[in-house]
């Protein structure tokens, strides 16, 4: 029976998918550390990875029957994929069934700075609220403004649908024409550096890519408008903390609500220390139903694969050439 590894516990039954196929190994509870997982592939035939998990030439090189690495999240630059291409393993991952959940959460955490309502809720827990002020906690508006989004995938289009509740203008900067989709939701593409003077909200929806790594930098937040919020819940490597820190600092931009971090677990303690900026644990697609339906893509992929079958969602179709 090929051995499926799963490096973490996941909310479905990835056993029970597979009974038949693939004998599956998997922690009881938390997920494998490197060590575990480097010792875990080396008799496995599929992996279902997480975005924390590195895929890399000496994760590859330990799993010698490796088939198949479904990585259980919809960014995949923890993956070498040009490697796991040399070795022929398949390399699957699980868009759309998270978009609404990460859009939603763009939106609350948007919100959530623009009004903030962190620091409001902190207030009414110190019992130190003395009661209504008109100039208390005053926020930015929202509707009406105009919203940047850099990337216009599958997200940042479901981002900008939400937006169109808010009667927000909508600019976004993308490789490639939206087509249809941006003619519908009156979206115009602009070149980043418009947009990141246009914009009243600058929302990142982009892969980490060499080209999107510390894609806002220093350069990047001085061109932006000094009332304006940065909200990412694409990759933290796609913003230079260090250099956020400082136009925060500074009064470059109003505030930034993050997801994301370059370091992960490991947050800039500038970021920790400001009341401008709020923070979520990489939270975009936490939902049980997306959480279930990631794993249950994963599940799927592993089955197709060990099965002889072309999976969904495969971003090397060469491996299996
Ligand atoms: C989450 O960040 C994902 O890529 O699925």
């Amino acid at each position: 029976m090929p051995v499926a590894v799963c490096s973490a516990a996941l909310p479905f039954d990835v056993a029970a998918a597979l009974r038949g196929v693939a004998e599956v190994r998997a922690p009881a509870a938390g997920r494998m550390s490197r060590a575990e997982l480097l010792a875990a592939v080396r008799d496995a035939d599929a992996l279902i990875s997480l975005l924390v998990d590195r895929v890399d030439e000496e994760l590859l090189a330990a799993a010698p029957r490796l088939r198949v690495v479904a990585n259980c999240a919809v960014g995949y630059d923890n993956v070498d994929v040009a490697a796991a291409t040399a070795r022929g393993v398949a390399v699957t991952h699980t868009p759309d069934v998270l978009t609404d959940a990460t859009a939603d959460f763009t939106w609350a955490l948007l919100l959530a700075v623009a009004r903030r309502v962190v620091e409001g809720d902190a207030l009414v827990r110190s019992g130190t609220w003395a009661g209504w002020e008109p100039g208390q906690l005053l926020g930015a508006p929202i509707a009406g403004r105009t919203l940047g989004i850099v990337g216009f995938g599958r997200i940042g289009r479901a981002v900008a649908r939400r937006a169109r509740g808010f009667d927000m203008a909508i600019l976004y900067a993308s490789p490639r024409p939206a087509g249809a989709d941006a003619a519908a939701l009156a979206a115009r593409r602009v070149s980043l550096d418009e947009l990141l003077a246009e914009a009243d909200v600058v929302s990142l929806h982009c892969p980490l890519t060499d080209a999107t790594r510390h894609l806002i930098d220093r350069r990047a937040l001085a061109a932006m408008k000094s009332t304006a919020l940065l909200v990412n819940t694409a990759r933290g490597a796609c913003v230079d903390e260090a250099a956020l820190v400082d136009a925060l600092e500074a009064g470059d931009i109003a505030g930034a609500a993050l997801d994301v971090f370059e370091r992960e677990p490991d947050v800039h303690p500038g970021l920790v220390a400001s009341p401008k900026v709020v923070l979520a644990p990489h939270a975009g697609s936490a939902t049980t139903a997306a959480r279930a339906e990631m794993a249950r893509l994963c599940a799927g992929a592993v089955r197709d694969v060990l099965s002889g079958r072309r999976p969904a969602h495969l971003l090397n179709p060469e491996a299996l050439r």
